[in-house]
Formats: C-alpha cells, structure tokens, sequence
C-alpha cells in the first residue's frame, strides 16, 4: 500500500491513509496471532544516531511481532560513520541488506537527506528539534481511541514547544482535521518555531493561543500534551536550569481539568508530571506508549506490501543517484542545525514559498527566510 514511499513529515500520508494504518492498527490489537509471521523474512533496519528507548524498542518489538528480523546500531560509534562515510553511503549500504529503514538523528533535515539515497522505504524517528512523525501517529489514535474523534478538539501543547519535535509534528498532522482549537503553553524564550508559527497563522482548520500559564486554560481542554524541557538542545545549560521547572502537572492541578480531559505525554517524563498523577484514570500516557508498538507494526505491514499478498521488490535494488534540479542550488539553508551544514555533498534543495514568493524554504530543515535576505547572503 506504502511501497515506495517514506515517512518523513506527518504529512507525507493522507487522512485517509492514515485511518487505514489506525484501522489496521485496531484489528492487529484485537488478533495478533493473525499478524505474527506476515512479515517472516523481511528485514527492518534501525539507524540510531541518537538516544532512544521507546521509539526503537517499539519498533523492534514490532517488527518482531510480526515475524520479522532487525538489525542496526543505537549507537553510531559502532559504525562506519566515524571512520567518515557519509550518509548517503550508509543509507545506500543498508538499503542493500534491510527491507525498510528507521532512522534516528540529532541534525535536522538528516532522514530526509537519507531518502533521497536509499532504495527503501526511510521512516524518520525524530531528526534534532524538528520532526518525529511516528510518535504523532501514535498520538493521534491515542486520541481517537480514547476520545472517539480527531476532529472538535480542545489541545494543550504544554513544555518545550520550540524543540519538542513531537509537538511540531502533532500542529502539522492536526491541522488537517477540523475545529481544532490550541492552547500553546510555554515560557516566552520555548515558544514554537517561525515556521509551525506560520503554519498555524495560515491554517483555516486551527485557532491557536499563546499563553504562559497552565492555570489559565487547563480547565478548557480535552487534552493535555505534556513535554519534557529538552535539555539537549540548549546551548547554554544555565538557560535550561532557568527554565526546567516551568510547568509541573500535580494532582492538584488536574483538579481544575474536565473530568474527561485526557493526559498524553511522549515520554521520557523528567519532572513535568508528578508521579501521584499516574494512577489518575485521566492519565493516558503509558497506554499511548504500548499502543505505538502497535501503531508501527501496522505501519510497518502497510509499507512492505505484505497484506494480500502484494508482488515482490526485485532482491537486487537499483541505487539512487539523485540529481539536484533545482533553481536555487547556489542559494544555501542558514540554519546552523540543518543536515546541510554536516554533509557538504548534499546538494541544497531551496525552494520559494509564500503567497507573493517571497520566502525561501529549505527542503531538508523547513526553515523559512525572506528571499532578499538570503539572497543578500549569498
Ligand atoms: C520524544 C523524542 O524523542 O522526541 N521521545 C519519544 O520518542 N517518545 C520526546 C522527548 O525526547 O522528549
């Protein structure tokens, strides 16, 4: 159903692919037997550049649920890369032994640049502060399993809203449903970045609100998106200790919440929700972890082709040579944070975007620029 094809946005699939992986999704949880060997000979590969826990083992465990093998490295000290190769070559290398590829990178821009090369489906696993497609899947049918709907929708994005890369790609997979009303809540200096801001100011299905304070609208919200302080990305750790404590969710504060409203939270939690919130049946957010196992088996079914019996991918796969066409190849991406500042043979892939064209957006990060800025750069 997916052959051919990446994940590397939230958007890449439609609504309505999407409801099929979630359907399929229902029926693997209701009969796993049925599922356990479809994928029996099929190798899915994890490129780990980054820490994980849940995002890899999940996807693992899926794979291995469906009868499938895996191989990869959670640590990228143990592979080529140190000796140099690019990514281009690793992705090439492993496309020739796994069936799919899952990969996790601390740069932006990085699974996309990958797709590019690979003669396999390539899932992005989180790249740096920007995407984790995945995980928003997860998400979504957390909601539509707990709450009937995706669309007619009070959400809370709370935390880290600038590098929280779960929250980014939930705004951009949400904006394709309807009536869905945002509360983003984060201090001044985490507030989301100039291009899911502008997402959101142009997007007719979403009205959003900036605020600072949890209290202020908790009492409103059928979800509550809870995210960690992303200690990592911040260059100084002075500013994270200024700001790691912003918001702590209590069983004090969920007395203001709706008797309904439902907690998610992508997990690794740190401190932002207390322990005694666990028991509340409001609580949602271990279920949200096991149902993303089930989540990327169906993924994972849909991508190999392997239900009604879909034809064969040749066993010797042809290479991709891309070619850069674009216009603008002498115009360069300016964040610091993009995959093109680390693989200097990529070739840069800006576009212009904006009603009157007068943005430049870069293909592998989405960051957005004015053209005479950039092109003053030059
Ligand atoms: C998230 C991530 O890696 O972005 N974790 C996950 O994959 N479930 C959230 C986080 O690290 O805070």
């Amino acid at each position: 159903m997916l052959i051919s094809r990446h994940l590397i946005s939230p958007t890449d699939f439609t609504v309505e692919e999407i409801e099929r992986i979630f359907t399929l999704a229902d029926q693997i949880i209701q009969s796993p037997k049925q599922y356990s060997k479809i994928c029996e000979g099929k190798i899915l590969a994890t490129m780990f550049f980054e820490p994980s826990t849940r995002t890899r083992l999940s996807f693992e465990a899926a794979m291995s649920r469906l009868g499938g093998s895996t191989l990869g490295f959670a640590d990228p000290a143990s592979s080529s890369i140190t000796k140099g190769e690019s990514l281009a070559d690793t992705i090439r290398m492993i496309s020739s032994y796994a069936d799919i590829a899952v990969m996790r990178h601390p740069v932006e821009g990085a699974p996309k640049a990958a797709s590019h090369y690979s003669a396999i489906p390539v899932i992005n696993a989180g790249d740096g502060g920007h995407q984790h497609p995945t995980q928003t899947l997860t998400d979504l049918y957390t909601i539509r399993a707990q709450k009937g709907r995706l669309n007619n929708l009070t959400i809370g994005l709370c935390g880290d809203l600038k590098n929280g890369r779960t929250v980014h790609s939930l705004i951009e997979a949400l904006s394709r449903y309807k009536q869905i009303q945002l509360y983003l809540i984060s201090p001044t200096e985490l507030r989301v970045p100039g291009y899911v801001w502008e997402k959101l100011r142009t997007e007719p299905n979403i009205l959003f609100e900036e605020v600072t304070s949890l209290d202020e609208c908790i009492q409103h919200l059928d979800i509550l998106y809870m995210t960690r302080i992303q200690r990592e990305r911040f260059s100084s750790e002075e500013e994270y200790y200024q700001l790691k404590d912003s918001y702590i969710l209590d069983r004090e504060k969920m007395q203001q919440a709706k008797k309904d409203m439902i907690v998610l939270h992508p997990l690794p939690r740190i401190n932002e929700i207390t322990c005694e919130v666990d028991s509340d049946p409001r609580a949602c957010y271990f279920l949200q972890a096991q149902y993303g196992m089930y989540v990327r088996m169906a993924l994972i079914v849909s991508f190999l082709g392997v239900l009604n019996g879909q034809s064969e991918p040749s066993a010797i796969k042809q290479m991709a040579m891309p070619k850069s066409d674009r216009k603008y190849e002498d115009v360069f991406c300016p964040n610091k944070h993009c995959i093109t500042k680390r693989e200097p043979n990529l070739p840069s892939r800006m576009f212009l975007t904006g009603n009157s064209q007068q943005f430049f957006k870069c293909e592998y990060c989405d960051i957005e620029i004015k053209k005479e800025k950039l092109l003053k750069l030059r």
